[in-house]
C-alpha cells in the first residue's frame, strides 16, 4: 500500500463521512501545486473551495503566521487585540462597512447576520419584522439558522424543525423578491453570485433593484461574500461588480487565505444593535488568524492584484468558451473572474477523475456543473494545461 492508502485507511476507521472523498490525501503545497502523499504534482483548482486565493503557503502569510506564533495564540475578546483591530479597519476602509465583528467560518458569519437583523429591527421597536428573504439554489452553511436560510430541500432533509422565519424566492428574479416583501420582511439574504447554487450569476441591475427594493420597503440587505470575496470575481468584493452595496455582509475562506476566520461586516447604524451579551465567539478575531487574513489582505489589495485577476479570468473564460464551440455536450460556460463553471447536458463523468489522473485537481457540482476556482495566482500556462486535458476528455465522453 502507499502513503496515500495508508492514509485513506485512517480517514475511513475514524473520520465521520461527511464528505465523498478522492483516495489521496494531500501533504504540501506550495503557489498553485499541491502534492500528495505518494509524491505526486497537482495544479490547483479548486483552492480548497476557494479559500486559498492566495496560493498555498504564500510566503506573506506564512511568515505572518510564524511570527505571530511565537508571540501570542490567543486571549478572549474580553481584551483588545491589536491585529483584529488593524484588520477590521483594513476591511471598512475597503468596503461598505463600518464596523466587522469577527468568528471562525461561513455559516458562523451567516448565523451573525441573522442574530443582527433581527436584533436590528427588534430594538426599533418593530418586533413583527423577523421575516428574512432568501433564494432558492442558495447555499449558506450547515448550521441550523444557516441551513435554514439555505434554499435546498436536500439540506434540510431529516433535520426538522428548521429555524422559522424564512421564505425562499428565486435567484435573479426581482418580481418574486417584490411579491414577497412585506412589513414582516427583515431582511434580504444573498449570494450576489451562488457558488455552491451552480456558480449563478445575476442580471448586472438584479442587485441594484434588490437595493432599491429592500430600501422602499425599510428591510436589510444582506450580501453573503463567503465564496465571492477577496479577488474571486476580480474585485475585491463581488458586489463591486454590480454596483450595490448592502447593510451587513458575510465572509470567511478567503479572508484567511487558509486560516480559519470568518467576520459579519454591516454598516454603523445595524452593527449597533450589537451589544455586549448580544453575541459572540471564542475564537473569533484571535490573533494567529487575524495575524494571517491582514498579511493576506495586504496582498489582495496590492496595486494591480486584482486587475491582473481579472485578467486571467477572462482569459480563462475564453479558453473555456472554446471548448463550449468545439464539444456539443457543453450546455453553457459561465462566470466572472476565477469564479467560473462548465455546465454538461449529462453528468460529467470521469472527467474529474482523469484531470486528476493527469495532475489537475478540479471540483464538479450537482453532477454535471465542472466549477474552476484556482488560486488568483495560477498562469495562463496552466490553464493551457488543464484546457488540453478537458478536452481530450470532452471528447472521450462526447457521443460519436
Ligand atoms: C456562499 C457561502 N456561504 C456560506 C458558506 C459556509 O461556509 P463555511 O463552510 O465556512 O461554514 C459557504 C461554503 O461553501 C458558501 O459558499
Amino acid at each position: 500500500m502507499n502513503k496515500n492508502q495508508d492514509i485513506v485507511k485512517l480517514t475511513e476507521q475514524n473520520v465521520a463521512s461527511t464528505y465523498g472523498r478522492f483516495p489521496i490525501a494531500l501533504v504540501r503545497g506550495k503557489g498553485t501545486k499541491v502534492w500528495d502523499a505518494a509524491g505526486k504534482q497537482y495544479t490547483d483548482f479548486v483552492s480548497g473551495i476557494a479559500v486559498d486565493n492566495l496560493g498555498h503557503c504564500h510566503p506573506a502569510v506564512v511568515s505572518a503566521i510564524r511570527k505571530q506564533a511565537g508571540q501570542l495564540l490567543h486571549v478572549s475578546n474580553l481584551y483588545h487585540i491589536e491585529s483584529q483591530s488593524l484588520l477590521a479597519q483594513e476591511l471598512t476602509r475597503h468596503s461598505f462597512a463600518d464596523k466587522v465583528f469577527f468568528c471562525n467560518s461561513g455559516t458562523e458569519a451567516n448565523e451573525a447576520a441573522i442574530k443582527l437583523a433581527r436584533r436590528y429591527f427588534f430594538d426599533k421597536g418593530e418586533k413583527g419584522r423577523r421575516e428574512i428573504i432568501t433564494m432558492k439554489d442558495s447555499f449558506h452553511g450547515r448550521t441550523m439558522g444557516s441551513i435554514s436560510a439555505s434554499g435546498q430541500k436536500k439540506l434540510h432533509t431529516g433535520f426538522a424543525p428548521l429555524l422559522p422565519g424564512f421564505r425562499y424566492v428565486a435567484f435573479n428574479n426581482i418580481q418574486a423578491v417584490q411579491k414577497a416583501l412585506s412589513s414582516k420582511t427583515c431582511a434580504v439574504l444573498v449570494e450576489p453570485i451562488q457558488g455552491e447554487g451552480g456558480v449563478n450569476l445575476p442580471d448586472k441591475t438584479y442587485l441594484k433593484e434588490l437595493k432599491k427594493l429592500c430600501a422602499k420597503n425599510g428591510s436589510l440587505l444582506i450580501f453573503d461574500e463567503v465564496q465571492t470575496a477577496f479577488g474571486r470575481t476580480g474585485k475585491l468584493f463581488a458586489y463591486e461588480n454590480f454596483g450595490a452595496k448592502p447593510d451587513i455582509m458575510t465572509l470567511a475562506k478567503a479572508l484567511g487565505a487558509g486560516v480559519a476566520i470568518g467576520a459579519m461586516a454591516a454598516t454603523n447604524k445595524v452593527m449597533k444593535s450589537f451589544v455586549p451579551g448580544t453575541h459572540a465567539a471564542t475564537f473569533g478575531g484571535n490573533p494567529l488568524a487575524c495575524s494571517a487574513a491582514l498579511a493576506a489582505f495586504k496582498v489582495y489589495t496590492k496595486a494591480g492584484f486584482l486587475e491582473k485577476t481579472a485578467q486571467t479570468g477572462d482569459y480563462f473564460i475564453a479558453r473555456l468558451r472554446q471548448l463550449e464551440k468545439s464539444f456539443s455536450i457543453v450546455k453553457e460556460v459561465r462566470g466572472i473572474g476565477l469564479l467560473l463553471a462548465m455546465e454538461l447536458k449529462q453528468p460529467a463523468g470521469t472527467i474529474v477523475e482523469d484531470c486528476m489522473d493527469q495532475g489537475y485537481l478540479v471540483n464538479c457540482i450537482k453532477q454535471n456543473i465542472l466549477r474552476f476556482i484556482p488560486p488568483l495566482i495560477i498562469t495562463k500556462k496552466e490553464i493551457d494545461g488543464l484546457i488540453e486535458i478537458l478536452a481530450q476528455s470532452l471528447k472521450n465522453l462526447q457521443p460519436a
